[in-house]
């Protein structure tokens, strides 16, 4: 069954996808739950087409001199035209408009959104933690809710992250967002977020992640009263799967989990405004119709999603543990071979079993940079004070590892097989220090006791006993 577009209605009242399946996907600003399972496409990367009318892709040649339909033909590129094969992306898109249809940009309310390079406040190499941010208790849409917490690089030179918290409590109404910074990798906490983006709609819900990349405009409608999930925006490279090395052609990420959209549309006309992050700041734009007007598209350079619980883990079945790079689920790499500028890793459910080990995280320095969160229960190396929608930071060369009631059960433990099932925490490793934000300096949720949970390791020495 081919359903047709919406045609003239108010954003404020109902919003209708259309999609070339028998579903049909309804959400509306009042209605706070998902009204159907949506439809995805399978793989990561892959030369996807898809159309929500048939007969809106040109077949055979990607700019005839009449788009079917009516249809506009746009190209959406992310990458350099003459990128390596490997990493080339870019998007045909057919839509009812073209994109450059919108009035005029201007500064738009800045707000605790902020991009790099990030020299608010100095930056010191103390340990930093934050207990759960806080859910608003005013009207704020996902847009408004992004508060940056640390990040590093800048977005003009197309290197860094910012690694921002949202928190919001209710839809995005008659509002679009895109990010010309970066791509955006969201990590849902609490209550389940619905992307609605130009090339189809995508469910992301605890547990799972979604990626929107550098330019494509989405809108985020929330399926309960709150939402608050953690964003890595990243100026560098595309994130892409990391290489397996001896691990082999299989484990970790496995490419067919990830899940992009099929196609679905807009047709809407109405009093609409497009915000845009453009080098850290807001800018705010008129547009008289939903720009997630793509009728049919076919090409590499898409949203997608991915559920945490799908991740192959690998670890020791013997003694020790690997370093956790072997819990990288993305990976965004620079031009020094190894060294990322952004490695999004997970610490999921998973069994230990390494014999003569101490089996927690051990105490360490790194070069790298280390920002954590937890979506749910506990993570192995804190006995507490690391919450589920809190967070903590451990920048370069700064030490840290468990603290010092775990070093001290861990030291002692019964080496059964063990089960970790209670905790999901996840990290966005990056070469460059991040640097907090003055709001993450101030905020009452920032946990000025935290170096007080290593005080307790005493010395031990027994000398030549
Ligand atoms: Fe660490």
């Amino acid at each position: 069954m081919i359903a047709r577009g919406a045609g003239k209605r108010t954003p404020k009242v109902a919003v209708q996808f259309v999609t070339d399946k028998t579903h049909l996907h309804v959400v509306t600003s009042r209605q706070k739950t998902m009204l159907s399972t949506l439809e995805y496409q399978s793989g990561f990367g892959n030369e996807f087409a898809t159309e929500a009318v048939r007969g809106a892709l040109p077949v055979g040649q990607n700019s005839p001199r009449q788009a079917p339909l009516g249809l506009y033909t746009e190209q959406l590129s992310g990458s350099p035209f003459t990128a390596p094969r490997g990493q080339n992306r870019r998007t045909w898109t057919y839509r009812i408009r073209p994109s450059v249809t919108h009035r005029p940009f201007a500064e738009a309310r800045q707000t605790l959104l902020l991009g790099g390079p990030f020299s608010g406040v100095p930056t010191s190499p103390n340990q930093l933690r934050w207990s759960p941010f806080e859910i608003p208790a005013a009207p704020t849409d996902f847009v408004d809710g992004l508060i940056t917490i640390a990040g590093n690089g800048d977005p003009a030179a197309q290197g860094g992250v910012a690694i921002h918290i949202y928190a919001a409590n209710r839809s995005m109404q008659g509002r679009y967002f895109y990010i010309a910074d970066g791509e955006v990798l969201i990590v849902p906490q609490q209550g389940a977020l619905r992307i609605a983006t130009e090339l189809g709609v995508l469910d992301a819900a605890p547990g799972e992640i979604a990626v929107v990349p550098r330019g494509i405009k989405f809108r985020v409608d929330l399926a309960e009263d709150t939402a608050r999930g953690y964003v890595c925006e990243n100026y560098g490279l595309p994130f892409r799967l990391p290489e397996l090395g001896p691990i082999g052609a299989n484990g970790l990420a496995n490419p067919r989990d990830f899940q992009a959209p099929v196609a679905a549309y807009e047709d809407l006309d109405g009093d609409y405004r497009i915000l845009a992050k453009f080098l850290g700041r807001l800018w705010e734009a008129e547009i008289d119709h939903s720009p997630l007007d793509v009728v049919a598209w076919h090409g590499n350079y898409t949203p997608y999603k991915y559920d945490l619980a799908r991740f192959n883990c690998i670890n020791t079945v013997s003694f020790d543990h690997p370093d956790p790079s072997i819990y990288t689920v993305l990976t965004s790499p620079t031009a020094i071979a190894g060294t990322a500028n952004c490695d999004f890793a997970i610490f999921p459910p998973r069994w230990m079993v390494a014999e003569h080990t101490f089996r927690p995280p051990w105490f360490h320095r790194n070069l790298m940079n280390e920002f954590m969160g937890l979506i749910r229960g506990a993570y192995d190396a804190k006995a507490e004070g690391f919450l589920p929608g809190g967070a903590s930071l451990h920048n370069c060369m700064s030490g840290h590892g468990p603290d010092a009631e775990t070093f001290e059960r861990a030291s002692m433990a019964e080496l059964k097989p063990q089960y970790l099932g209670d905790g999901l925490a996840f990290m966005f490793e990056t070469r460059l220090v991040l640097r907090p934000t003055r709001y993450a300096m101030e905020t009452r949720v920032l946990q000025h006791e935290y170096f007080e949970c290593w005080q307790g390791l005493k010395k031990r020495f027994r000398g030549n006993e």
